[in-house]
Formats: C-alpha cells, sequence, structure tokens
C-alpha cells in the first residue's frame, strides 16, 4: 500500500479553512466515498491531439510577434500533434488501461465545417462512432463544443468579435446534437470564455493577438452568450437520452478558476485580489446565477448586460483548476496587480504553484450555486512525470473532502490523456498520464507512473481497469 502525506498550508484570511494539516491520502482508500456513478476520466481538445487540423490556430503558428519571436515560443507548430484523430481506437485502449469511465473531447469545428457551406458527413460520422465505441466500453463521453479554435472562415469575419459567430456557432451546435445525441448525453459548449479572452484579446498571445481591455470584455461576454446559444440548440436537438438517467442533454461549460491570494494583509493587496477575482473567477458563475453579464473594472469597463436564455442555460458547472496565484497591488500595471508564486512553494513544471487545497476552497465556493460541479480538468506539467503521482493522489483528496461535506461534485477528468499541444508553449511542456514520443511518426505512447495511481483509484470506485 502505498501512503502519501500531505501538509496543507494554513490559509491566510480564507474564510474556509480546510483543516487538512498533517492528513495523509491512503491511496487504498481513495475515492471509496465518492457517490456511486461518480465518473473519473481524462480530457483532450481536439486542436491539442488531433493532428492535421487547419484553422486559426494553424495560421497563428506560423506566424510571429512584430518583435521576430515566433507565437509559439518553442517554434513548434501543432503539425500532427499525438495523430489522435487517426489513432481514436489506440487512445481508447489507454482509457481501458486507466480504468476511467469517462472521456471529454472536442469536437473540431473546422473538420466538420472548413468552409461556411460545407458539412463533412464523414466527419461526423467517425466522431459518432468515438462515441458509440466509448459508450460499448463503458465509458461516458463528455464532448465540447468549442476549445479556443475556430475555422478560419468565420475567424475571418472577426470570430468572437462578430455578432455573426454567434448565429453560426448555434446552427453548429445544433447539427452537431442532432447527430451525437444519440451517443451524447454530457455537452460542454464552452472551454474558459476568461482565458481565451484574457490570452487573446488582453495579453495578446493567443490568436487574434489583441491587447484591449474593450474587445477582452467584449469577447468574455459575447462566450458567455455563445453558451447560451449552444445550450438552447442542444437541448432542442438531442432529444436521445443515451445513459438512460431520464436527461438527454446535460449542458454546461468549463470555467478556469483560480486562487488569487492577496499577497500580504494589506487592503490595497486585498481589494486587487478581490477585484482580480471578481473579473476571473465570479463573471462566468454569476451570469449562470443572474442570466446578466456583468463586468466592471474601474475606469476601464462596465458592462452589464441581460442575456436572453442565460438564466437556466446550465445544468452543470464544469471547474478546470490548476493553481494558485498570489497577488500584490501594482496600480503601474494596467490590471492593477502583480501576481506571481512566492519563493520555496513546490511547483509545476511551468512554475505554477502547486497548490490541491485550492480545489477544495473552489469546489466549496461554487457549491453554492446549486448546480452539480465537474471537475472538468485538472493537471500538470510534468515533464520527468514524478510528480503527477501525488498531484492526481491530492487533488482527488481535495475533492474528495469536499464531496464529502457535502458537495455535489459528480466526475473528475484529468488533464490531460496524454501529452500534447500546449498553445503558446508548444510542446515543451507535458500534461500527459501517457507521454508521447513526439519524435517518431508513430506517436508511441507510453504510461507515466500516475497510471497507476488512476488506476488505484478507478478501482476503488468498483471500475475494472483493462490490464
Ligand atoms: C486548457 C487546456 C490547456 C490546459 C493546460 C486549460 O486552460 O483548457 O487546453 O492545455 O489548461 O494549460
Amino acid at each position: 500500500m502505498r501512503r502519501l502525506f500531505l501538509l496543507w498550508a494554513a490559509c491566510l484570511g480564507c474564510e474556509l479553512r480546510p483543516q487538512l494539516a498533517g492528513r495523509e491520502v491512503d491511496l487504498s482508500e481513495l475515492g471509496k466515498r465518492l457517490r456511486p456513478g461518480f465518473l473519473l476520466g481524462a480530457a483532450t481538445s481536439s486542436h491539442q491531439v488531433e493532428g492535421n487540423n487547419s484553422n486559426d490556430w494553424t495560421d497563428w503558428e506560423e506566424t510571429s510577434f512584430e518583435d521576430g519571436r515566433p507565437h509559439i515560443e518553442d517554434g513548434s507548430r501543432s503539425g500532427l500533434a499525438t495523430d489522435s484523430y487517426s489513432r481514436f481506437e489506440e487512445d481508447l485502449q489507454l482509457l481501458r488501461r486507466l480504468g476511467a469511465n469517462a472521456y471529454r473531447f472536442s469536437i473540431e469545428w473546422s473538420r466538420l465545417q472548413p468552409e461556411e457551406n460545407l458539412w463533412r458527413e464523414e466527419v461526423a460520422n467517425r466522431y459518432l462512432q468515438w462515441a458509440i465505441e466509448l459508450r460499448q466500453a463503458g465509458i461516458e463521453p463528455m464532448v465540447t463544443v468549442h476549445h479556443f479554435t475556430l475555422p478560419k472562415w468565420v475567424a475571418a469575419r472577426g470570430g468572437w468579435e462578430s455578432d455573426g459567430t454567434l448565429e453560426h456557432f448555434e446552427r453548429f451546435a445544433s447539427r452537431l446534437a442532432g447527430r451525437l445525441g444519440s451517443e451524447v448525453d454530457l455537452w460542454c459548449t464552452v472551454n474558459e470564455p476568461n482565458v481565451q479572452a484574457v490570452q487573446g484579446y488582453l495579453l495578446g498571445i493567443w490568436p487574434p493577438g489583441k491587447q484591449s481591455n474593450r474587445d477582452t470584455a467584449l469577447v468574455m461576454a459575447r462566450l458567455i452568450e455563445a453558451h447560451a446559444r449552444a445550450a438552447k440548440a442542444i437541448r432542442a436537438a438531442d432529444r436521445q437520452d443515451a445513459d438512460h438517467d431520464g436527461k438527454p442533454a446535460m449542458v454546461g461549460l468549463a470555467h478556469h478558476a483560480r486562487i488569487f491570494q492577496p499577497a500580504t494583509g494589506s487592503a490595497l493587496d486585498a481589494s486587487v485580489a478581490a477585484l482580480t477575482d471578481d473579473f476571473f473567477n465570479e463573471t462566468v458563475v454569476r451570469a449562470a446565477r443572474t442570466g446578466r453579464i456583468q463586468l466592471s473594472v474601474p475606469g476601464q469597463l462596465d458592462l452589464d448586460k441581460e442575456v436572453p436564455g442565460l438564466l437556466g442555460s446550465f445544468d452543470y458547472l464544469g471547474l478546470n483548476y490548476y493553481t494558485r496565484d498570489h497577488v500584490r497591488a501594482d496600480l503601474s500595471d494596467p490590471s492593477f496587480s502583480h501576481q506571481y508564486v512566492p519563493e520555496g512553494r513546490p511547483r509545476n513544471g511551468l512554475g505554477w504553484d502547486i497548490y490541491p487545497e485550492g480545489l477544495y476552497l473552489l469546489l466549496r465556493r461554487f457549491a453554492r450555486e446549486g448546480l452539480p460541479i465537474y471537475v472538468t480538468e485538472n493537471g500538470i506539467a510534468d515533464n520527468g512525470g514524478e510528480q503527477r503521482p501525488t498531484y492526481l493522489a491530492e487533488h482527488l483528496f481535495a475533492l474528495e473532502r469536499a464531496a464529502s461535506e457535502g458537495v455535489d461534485v459528480r466526475g473528475y477528468f484529468h488533464w490531460s490523456l496524454l501529452d500534447n499541444f500546449e498553445w503558446a508553449e508548444g510542446y515543451e511542456p507535458r500534461f500527459g498520464l501517457f507521454r508521447v514520443d513526439f519524435d517518431g511518426p508513430e506517436r508511441t505512447r507510453t504510461e507515466t507512473q500516475a497510471v497507476d495511481t488512476f488506476r488505484q483509484v478507478a478501482r476503488n470506485l468498483g471500475l475494472s481497469p483493462a490490464p
């Protein structure tokens, strides 16, 4: 029996103190208290794994910033990625080996509709086939409709800055749900509106490379609106209850939330951390609660808009959680803040704070919305694979703790099933439970140490990992 010992840092100023100091995670027990039917799975997204895509991101990968730096830090292109479009059956075996009973993958809009008036039925059939095969293997598919990439023709017309994209997206979601609805019940409309808006429109490090407060707010709002539109379309088109739970479609979105910890006890640090938290963590959740998109950054933006169909459009909230930022007020910065990880904190390969307690805190906080929660992503960039087993166990421990205190958390999807194209960072960071050899054309997959941890938890849940 492997035991992992945890030391939970005290959470200064947190209203909820988990008081888990000194607790040990006993792998032989981990997960046993989770509800029957709990989904334990892994996640990927189309552009990061499929290979040979052609969309707004592939254009971005070909080009550089004004100062000559390539858009992708290591100069790579998504290219063949993990070749998962052709190797789905191989990936399915990986999921079976894990003992997973769920898989979150995304649909590549540009593959289905490379041109406005072209719908490639053979691609729709292939995605449908994946869902059929997953279901036959006892693996519940969760399908993401939009995970950061757009067809080139949509991007050329202004992408998420344009109102017209909402119409196109709604039609796309409707058609997709009509084709896949017989096998898919769990739908994730949009992945991380806040991350896409900030990276693409505030920091300008993702397409379309803008740096504008106004556009950031506009796009964040539009992506939430896109969720509402897609939710309506999916519920209308997916009438088949694939898992026989009485509900043909469960619709939500994947919301990226972080802990913003004030760096000191000063009122200024606290207010700036609260402001950042409100914009980044609360906007989506407030939208679900009120049906309004409300954004306010003093002196920079002020938006308050009721969106038809938004209220009631969430059947669940998806939570993507990775890390915590310390926040110090810095009034010279446009965001008023400086975010950092203090010396001495455990970090992942990208320098992110490893803070499992944050998952517990966010689950407790978002549970107040009264929606079921799925942890739609959680994972670690860990090139050697040594940190991942502990990361996985600690975060599942935090989740189980929240569940045992009454949080209705129904699933956990580890990011990621396998190493993949990590956006602006290219292929350097490795998030996979399975390591991928990006040098060989076979894209050979090899298990990392965390596979054992995952399998143990799967067994604790009564699942049967394949040998
Ligand atoms: C995104 C993934 C990404 C992961 C790790 C999430 O914000 O949804 O696409 O690979 O973080 O950075």
